[in-house]
């Protein structure tokens, strides 16, 4: 009797749990697209991992893709039901190309433990080989190694027997594939990746795995290529594009349609895509401003919850999209252009920079909690001073810290002459830390309580990311003052 009670017990917990996790699912959307979003850490202030995967918590996002395998972030993550895909950075690819042993290495060092039962246990869906290794701009210097990479970290996957619970994916830029006349039925990939791509594809295919894909309207858009900005914003537009009676009325489906083709046309017609990057900047550039980046999203997130799917593969969206971007990061490269530090639908300290419908869920996204801040104190420059070598002083600034919202079309364009030179000032400062020194620049530097912030161009203050370190020192540095007074009295 006690033992079919127990019995009944197990089943009905069971029954339990999987039919909580469906729910959990079914938030998410079972047949339509799942959104995750990227979270990069280029920044020089990096917001806590705790604090980002409680931001994650909060506004139900249940897919997360990571740049690299950082342990504080996969640390943080565990135990969240938040699913990951981890990367593996391009200066990697070499050495994993020619060694198994290393990636074979990278796998239990970086993996192997959370896939361990019990508290710390994450799940990693995915290990993208490389960071976009074919963007046209590396010239092809990564093109040879990616896929001896991944077949490496695949065989390594199955000796330590997670191949079953992890694919291996290579994400591909935007950049990789294209239609000269800007018509779909005539995509294909990039001449110079033909070889590799047939390779890649051949492997993917074996593996079961999808093929990750960027698709970026933004850049299409900068670039000129035959796109007006309501066709990339999916607003409505009364000049479809006709593609042999298919028409076109955004930006998004045209790219994702283009990739079909060449994906058919390598032979590979029916594969699986995820969207590995997809996103609206909003600083640093012509057309790249907050509303018009809620307008991107709300189309694009509409669109996939339409489930209407393009025309060559209607009714069947992509099964994953990872947003680019979860958070600003003051420093990732911006070779391609100033706005590449702005992608966040949050800024740097986890605060909504507009509003959208992230996980079908209030439509009102939550903020960062109790974000701990550097004080209020600025640095500008002393007009009382000679400001004739300022610029100068400003130019060696921003060649370390983040001016692009100077650039034109940034929200701090309009600054005149010296308020662009404090901008800069201050940007440095706050990305020293405050430090006394950083507000120097030959004398020309001057700290203040005033906040030198006008309309849309603010001037920031910096998260406090080493507090933990410095209330220690300073509260250690007060004990031994405190002493020293008490001795000499
Ligand atoms: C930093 O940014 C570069 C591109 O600017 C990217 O390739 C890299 O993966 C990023 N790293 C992290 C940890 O986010
Ligand atoms: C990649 O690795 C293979 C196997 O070790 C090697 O034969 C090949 O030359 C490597 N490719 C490059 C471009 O170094
Ligand atoms: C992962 O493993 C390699 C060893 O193969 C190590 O060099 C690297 O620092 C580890 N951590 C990350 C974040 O990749
Ligand atoms: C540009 O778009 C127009 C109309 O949408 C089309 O007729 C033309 O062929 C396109 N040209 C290029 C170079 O894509
Ligand atoms: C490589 O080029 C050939 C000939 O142009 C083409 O048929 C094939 O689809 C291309 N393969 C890939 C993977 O792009
Ligand atoms: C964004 O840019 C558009 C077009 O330049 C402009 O109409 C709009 O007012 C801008 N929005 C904000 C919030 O700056
Ligand atoms: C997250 O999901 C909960 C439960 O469905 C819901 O009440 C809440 O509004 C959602 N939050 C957001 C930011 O969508
Ligand atoms: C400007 O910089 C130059 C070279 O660093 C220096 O010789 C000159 O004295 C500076 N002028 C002023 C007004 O500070
Ligand atoms: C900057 O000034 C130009 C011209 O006066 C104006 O069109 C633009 O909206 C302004 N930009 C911002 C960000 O205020
Ligand atoms: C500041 O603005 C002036 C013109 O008003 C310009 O010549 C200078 O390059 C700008 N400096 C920076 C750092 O943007």
């Amino acid at each position: 009797m006690a033992q079919i009670t127990q019995y009944l017990i197990w089943v009905v917990t069971l029954v339990a749990i999987s039919s909580s996790s469906d729910s959990w699912v079914g938030l998410v959307g079972v047949e339509g697209t799942v959104i995750g979003v990227n979270w990069g850490r280029n920044a020089s202030h990096p917001l806590p991992p705790s604090k980002v995967v409680e931001l994650l918590k909060a506004n139900n996002v249940t897919r997360v893709r990571l740049y690299d395998a950082d342990p504080s972030a996969l640390e943080a993550l565990s135990g969240s039901r938040i699913q990951a895909m981890v990367g593996i950075p391009n200066f990697m690819l070499r050495t994993f190309n020619s060694s198994f042993k290393a990636a074979q290495s990278w796998v239990h060092k970086n993996l192997t433990r959370y896939f361990s039962s019990g508290s710390s246990k994450i799940r990693i869906q995915y290990v993208a080989v490389g960071d976009e290794p074919f963007l046209q701009s590396y010239d092809g210097q990564y093109t040879p190694f990616v896929v001896g990479a991944a077949t490496n970290v695949q065989a390594a996957l199955t000796k330590a027997s997670i191949a079953d619970q992890v694919k291996v994916v290579v994400p591909c830029s935007y950049d990789a594939f294209l239609s000269e006349s800007g018509l779909p039925s005539k995509g294909h990939f990039r001449p110079d990746l033909n070889k590799t791509m047939t390779q890649l594809l051949t492997f993917l295919a074996r593996h079961n795995s999808p093929f990750l894909a960027s698709i970026s309207p933004f850049h299409l858009l900068q670039q000129n290529r035959n796109m007006s900005l309501s066709f990339s914003l999916f607003r409505e537009t009364s000049h479809p594009r006709n593609d042999h009676h298919k028409l076109y009325t955004n930006s998004f489906d045209l790219s994702y349609d283009t990739l079909l083709t060449a994906l058919s046309s390598a032979g590979f017609g029916h594969m699986d895509i995820i969207i590995g990057q997809i996103g609206w900047p909003t600083d640093g550039a012509v057309n790249a401003n907050s509303s018009m980046a809620a307008t991107f999203m709300k189309g694009f997130l509409g669109h996939l919850r339409s489930k209407s799917g393009t025309p060559l593969r209607p009714r069947d969206p992509p099964k994953e999209a990872y947003i680019l971007s979860l958070l600003d990061e003051d420093q990732r490269s911006i070779a391609d252009g100033s706005f590449e530090r702005h992608w966040g639908i949050f800024t740097f300290d986890g605060q909504a920079k507009y509003q959208v419908d992230l996980a079908e869920g209030s439509g009102h996204l939550m903020n960062a909690q109790n974000v701990e801040y550097r004080s209020a104190k600025w640095c500008v420059v002393n007009n009382n001073k000679d400001l004739s070598n300022a610029s100068a002083n400003a130019l060696k600034a921003c060649s370390i810290a983040d001016c692009s919202a100077l650039s034109p079309g940034g929200s701090c364009y309009n600054l005149t002459w010296p308020g662009n030179i404090s901008y800069a000032f201050n940007s440095y400062y706050q990305q020293h830390d405050q430090s006394p020194d950083s507000c120097d620049f030959g004398g020309l530097g001057l700290v203040t309580t005033v906040d030198p912030s006008v309309d849309s161009c603010r001037f920031l203050v910096q998260l406090q990311t080493s507090f933990g370190v410095s209330l220690v020192v300073s509260s250690s540095l007060h004990l031994i003052l405190l002493l020293m007074a008490v001795f000499l009295v």
